[in-house]
């Protein structure tokens, strides 16, 4: 297969980039696959607090180096080898968003929820994403205005009207300097929902509410757990956005702050609950 060097202007560039980053993508989850099974994990702290393994950083060179060759022109996000968050906002050359292992903790203890997340924005703008989660073999895909698949097969969010009735997932930080507002808002959203699921995986997440597993998403997270999920849920159905502001100029597609995707018809009334459990008015 041969891929487009310049910026995808058409839909079968962007669907070879989308094949591109799915090869990547797979190619990485066998490699921290078998690192899983057949290695003992070396594990490190990143700023005192946040686990890492050597199979992050192997997986992170190795779909960096693939990206590098093939797109020497382009930008890198990347959370392991790459983190520089500026890059979101220069908006002149392609920028790929990476995270090698989303759901590290998972992955050190032997859960299967874990998965490699890869997303391609051009100006800003998330065009291309896959998150493949290599221990349950499921690869979710999609690229921009042409929908979103799971294994090969169309994916819908669940359809969800009512919040008593719905299931919704979030995230916690590794640092726990600021837990007081998160726990408001989980607070707010128990009392009103039907449950909570603490899977371990932004990514992960945000595809499940994208093909019915899950309602309602919300969190605080960086580019790289989102970015790819993000596009895939939109592409889905589902409702994408933010319940606080995002900064002027900021692409939103990258702002991890406040994200909240769920089925359509709750995201108004979550919205609302998790603005008031946040003091926002
Ligand atoms: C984490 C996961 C987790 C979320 C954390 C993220 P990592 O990513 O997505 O679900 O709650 O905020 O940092 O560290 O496993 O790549
Ligand atoms: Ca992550
Ligand atoms: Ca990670």
């Amino acid at each position: 297969m041969t891929h487009p060097t310049h910026p995808a202007d058409t839909g079968s560039d962007l669907s070879a980039i989308t094949d591109f980053a799915e090869q990547l993508a797979r190619d990485a989850g066998a490699l921290i696959r078998h690192e899983r099974d057949t290695n003992t994990l070396r594990t490190d702290y990143k700023h005192q607090t946040e686990l890492v393994t050597h199979a992050d950083v192997l997986a992170d060179e190795f779909i960096t180096r693939a990206i590098r060759e093939q797109f020497p022109d382009h930008r890198i996000l990347s959370e392991e080898t790459m983190p520089d968050l500026s890059q979101a906002e220069h908006l002149d050359t392609p920028l790929w968003v990476i995270d090698p292992i989303d759901g590290t903790v998972n992955y050190a203890y032997g859960h299967p929820q874990v998965a490699v997340s890869i997303a391609y924005a051009e100006r800003g703008r998330v065009r291309a994403g896959v998150v493949h989660a290599p221990f349950s073999d499921e690869t979710f895909r999609a690229t921009d205005g042409l929908g979103a698949t799971l294994n090969g097969a169309a994916i819908r969010h669940s359809g969800a009207t009512e919040l008593r009735q719905s299931l919704f997932a979030t995230g916690f930080p590794y640092t726990k300097d600021h837990l007081a507002p998160l726990i408001r808002r989980l607070d707010a959203m128990i009392h009103q929902c039907r449950d909570l699921r603490r899977i371990g995986s932004a990514a992960l997440d945000i595809c499940w509410v994208a093909c019915g597993r899950l309602d309602i998403y919300y969190e605080n997270v960086s580019p790289w757990d989102f970015a790819a999920a993000r596009l895939i849920a939109r592409e889905a159905g589902a409702t994408v956005g933010h319940f606080g502001e995002v900064p002027e100029g900021y692409p939103a597609d990258l702002w991890g702050r406040d994200i909240l995707i769920s089925s359509p018809a709750v995201w108004a009334p979550v919205r609302q609950l998790l603005r008031a459990a946040s003091e926002y008015e």
